[in-house]
């Protein structure tokens, strides 16, 4: 792309989210990105849902827990986010001197959309003595409304760091907060948000391949439908999730979450099989949207051109990251 193409093409990323260009066919984008990777000093971060090359290519794939430790303790330059926007968010809030650039910055995020800060702040105003928690699916600026954020991975541990005298607001996941009611004993407002992949999975299909395979664990991500966690064997984050396969005797699992964790579960456990819990809909397996918005060009792009930067406003990274640090304190205590 030359000076006027690369212009132009950044006049319209708020349009389509990623620089349009053409990428020659016949270049290794695998060697391109390493290159690439080398002389800005960058480091990929990638999350499990994300397709496996890109995984394949990454510094670090982890859970939205491990990418914000990740981030938090980088000394790359450049950081280059392979995941949904409010993860690139959370990186550029610890990370305010550097550059932090996503792939697309169209690759939202159903839950962090459900939750729209000025709504959420008329709705926290109804309840002034509640302490807010909100899962890290959420977007910059509601991260200025919380007081401690958490992932899945320490949900629990975060809940139970706030005395138990004080009140909990939980955003914005409905499901992930019913779970944690049930888990902790909790008495918590929900925000009625949710995810739109660990939504739609459909229990009478999961419950015809329990029949058909019997042998079979049944494990699901907590974003999932109560309904649905009734019947899983085993509850957890996509690390927790992964650890489990890998350390559990059981070699089959139908795995209620995004499909593209398969990929780490079915690398570290070659032997075992793994199928993908079916959604309502006609495919096979559950896709989310927003992170196969990521592909291998569009990360070549990214890095060549560092862009689409995600900026965000002083105010927002000041006051948004207090519930971050907040966050990994108390996971740093909990040895997570
Ligand atoms: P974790 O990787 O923290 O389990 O979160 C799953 C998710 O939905 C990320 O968008
Ligand atoms: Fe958001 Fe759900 Fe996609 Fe995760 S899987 S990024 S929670 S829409």
């Amino acid at each position: 792309m030359n000076e006027v193409e690369l212009f132009k093409a950044a006049q319209n990323l708020d349009k389509v989210g990623y620089l349009e260009t053409d990428v020659d066919p016949t270049i290794n984008l695998e060697e391109e990105i390493n290159k690439l990777k080398k002389e800005k000093n960058a480091i990929i971060l990638a999350h499990y849902y994300v397709d496996s090359e890109i995984q394949d290519i990454a510094d670090y794939v982890g859970d939205s827990l491990g990418l914000s430790q990740m981030a938090e303790s980088t000394d790359a330059d450049l950081i280059v986010f392979a995941g949904v926007h409010f993860m690139a968010e959370t990186a550029k809030m610890l990370n305010p001197q550097k550059k932090v650039i996503l792939p697309d910055l169209k690759a939202g995020c159903s839950l962090a959309d459900s939750c729209p800060a000025p709504l959420f702040r008329k709705f926290k105003e109804k309840h002034p003595d509640h302490v807010v928690v909100s899962y890290i699916n959420c977007t910059a600026e509601l991260k200025t409304l919380t007081d401690i954020c958490c992932t899945s991975t320490n949900a629990v541990k975060i809940i139970e760091s706030i005395p138990e005298d004080k009140k909990i607001i939980f955003a914005p996941d409905k499901n992930l907060g019913a779970y944690l009611v049930k888990k902790t004993g909790r008495d918590m407002i929900l925000w009625n948000g949710a995810c739109m992949v660990h939504e739609i999975f459909s229990a009478e299909k999961i419950t015809k391949l329990m029949i058909r395979h019997p042998e079979a664990k049944f494990i699901a991500h907590p974003e999932c439908e109560p309904h649905l966690l009734e019947k899983a064997e085993y509850i957890a984050s996509t690390s927790g999730l992964i650890k489990f396969t890998q350390e559990s005797e059981a070699d089959t699992f139908i795995v209620a979450t995004e499909a593209g964790i398969l990929h780490e579960m079915q690398k570290r456990s070659p032997n075992k099989t793994f199928i993908p819990a079916p959604p309502e809909n006609q495919c096979a397996c559950n896709e989310c949207p927003h992170m196969k918005r990521n592909n291998m060009e569009k990360l070549y792009t990214a890095m060549k051109y560092e862009l689409p930067e995600v900026i965000l406003p002083n105010w927002i990274i000041e006051d948004g990251r207090k519930c971050i640090d907040r966050m990994l304190d108390v996971s740093a205590k909990a040895g997570l």
